[in-house]
């Protein structure tokens, strides 16, 4: 069991206090984030771009998932541990119950899906085996090729409809955890007050109940050397990455990131 649970999330979502999430990849930088007051640790399969070089998150694997998984639990220092299942994982209900016993075998407290309304029967079927979800709705980059590209989603109103269903539609599922990428800010406020579960935002303004930010764009590390309008480059002025970590969290914790800047209208 984490220090930080689930109950722990409810609890600053009703008291208003902003959640501070990262995303983690090995022992010794979960040990830094987590140090530095990071409730989540998000071992994204955004590692397929960042410590793998692939240009989406496509070829990631579940035995990738395990084996980050495995690390940052053995770095971290009581934070709560959401896995992401991958893109192979989708195949089939069976495949994405057995991917998610693998990640939680090798430390998650949660796993992340992406998708709308259709996770319903996997939210259920996942909770009654005592696993929670956290539901990625939004810029969800394993439909990439279905987007044409890493583009805002829920411009549209017939889009925004459909966020603020699948957001509604997940909750009722028993999703644990909303995590909202790249959509409008005003969209990312609404859907977080019209549900009662924690909602965490990248690039959804700073009307969350949370940001998490992928860690090497927020140290300023990119292979592009092209960094996303929602990043702000927390080592910059910081002496350390440590220090870097704890003004990510502190500027999250007081409202001061994101700013207007880092969202999108
Ligand atoms: O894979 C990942 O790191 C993510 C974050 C961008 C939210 O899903």
């Amino acid at each position: 069991m984490p220090d930080v649970t689930l109950t722990t999330l409810q609890g600053l979502k009703q008291s208003g206090e902003k959640i501070a999430m990262l995303t983690s990849y090995d022992a010794t930088f979960a040990h830094t984030a987590s140090l530095a007051g990071a409730e989540m640790l998000l071992i994204g399969d955004s590692l397929g771009m960042v410590l793998q070089g692939h240009d989406s998150t496509l070829p990631v694997t579940v035995e990738d998932m395990a084996y980050h998984t495995a690390a940052v639990k053995r770095g971290n220092k009581g934070a709560l541990i959401v896995t992401d299942l991958p893109f192979e994982s989708g195949t089939s209900l069976d495949q994405l119950l057995r991917d998610s016993v693998k990640v939680m075998q090798a430390g998650a407290h949660m796993v992340k899906l992406e998708g709308g309304a259709w996770l319903a029967e996997p939210i259920i079927r996942l909770a009654q085996m005592g696993i929670p979800v956290c539901a990625h709705l939004g810029l969800t980059p394993q439909a990439v090729n279905l987007f044409g590209g890493f583009k805002v989603q829920g411009r549209q109103e017939n889009q925004a409809r459909q966020l603020r269903a699948d957001a509604i539609a997940l909750e009722q599922a028993g999703a644990a955890v909303l995590l909202l990428e790249c959509v409008p800010s005003a969209l990312a406020k609404e859907i977080t007050e019209a549900v009662k579960i924690p909602v965490i935002g990248i690039g959804a303004g700073a009307g969350t109940d949370g940001q998490v930010l992928v860690m090497h764009d927020m140290l300023g590390l990119s292979l592009s050397g092209r960094s996303p309008k929602f990043v702000k480059n927390f080592l910059e002025g910081q002496p350390d990455i440590q220090s870097a970590f704890a003004a990510y969290v502190k500027a999250v914790k007081d409202g001061t990131f994101p700013g207007p800047e880092h969202g999108f209208a």
